[in-house]
């Protein structure tokens, strides 16, 4: 399963990318509207130069007219630009018309398996379940992205990614992976608190301690040039 980050914030992109792990990224207008200082045309170029993978820019129209348009301003701005729509009757038609102009849609704000199978015939690339928002209204999230992964699974012509969304928690994603999502995306912090283990720490701290009472007599090689 790969990862994408989910937020717009330049230095949040910067620092996760630096660590060789994002495959893409996601945004959305609420994520956006958290930043301040560029516009969402420079954000999202930026972005993509940022990170050599999707990098999903979301519509704000609300019929398929105005999705189209605002989707194939956003693809021209660069190749790695997915567009994305959200889970209606006027999104299904934005990603059949987007793709028959060989452009890519994240088909967002899924919420029931049917509403994924529909993103799928349409011709969407990825669909967007909302695991986090399910758990929100006891009801479990990951057996959505079971549920989907399943009925994938038996058509062999639906060839759209799973892209779990919403991811809250650590375990959301190890648990995503398990239930079949080829992709998630996840918050800056949440990616950080997947790293952050107590007996990792302690380990560290006891290596170097012991190391350094002998380091005088351990020559550590030379750098080795360009
Ligand atoms: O990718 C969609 C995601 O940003 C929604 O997350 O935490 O607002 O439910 P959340």
């Amino acid at each position: 399963m790969k990862i994408y980050l989910d937020t717009a914030n330049l230095g949040e992109i910067r620092e996760a990318a630096r660590w060789g792990i994002l495959s893409g990224v996601t945004t959305n207008p609420s994520l956006m509207a958290r930043e301040t200082g560029a516009g969402f045309e420079e954000t999202i170029r930026t972005i993509c130069g940022l990170v050599d993978g999707p990098i999903s820019a979301e519509t704000v129209s609300e019929d398929a007219d105005g999705m189209v348009a605002e989707g194939r301003a956003f693809a021209a701005w660069h190749r790695n630009v997915i567009v994305k729509v959200p889970s209606t009757t006027e999104g299904l038609e934005a990603v059949a018309r987007l793709g028959e102009r060989g452009i890519r849609c994240n088909v967002t704000l899924v919420f029931n398996a049917n509403q994924a199978l529909m993103a799928a015939l349409a011709g969407a690339f990825v669909v967007s379940p909302f695991v986090g928002r399910v758990d929100d209204m006891s009801v479990d999230g990951m057996e959505l992205i079971r549920e989907i992964a399943a009925i994938f699974e038996l058509d062999p012509d639906i060839r759209t990614q799973i892209l779990a969304a919403s991811i809250r928690h650590p375990r959301h994603i190890a648990e995503s992976a398990l239930a079949g999502a080829h992709i998630a995306t996840c918050p800056y912090k949440v990616l950080l608190k997947c790293m952050q283990h107590p007996l990792t720490d302690r380990g560290q701290r006891s290596f170097l301690e012991d190391w350094r009472k002998r380091e005088a007599e351990m020559a550590l090689p030379a750098a080795v040039d360009d």
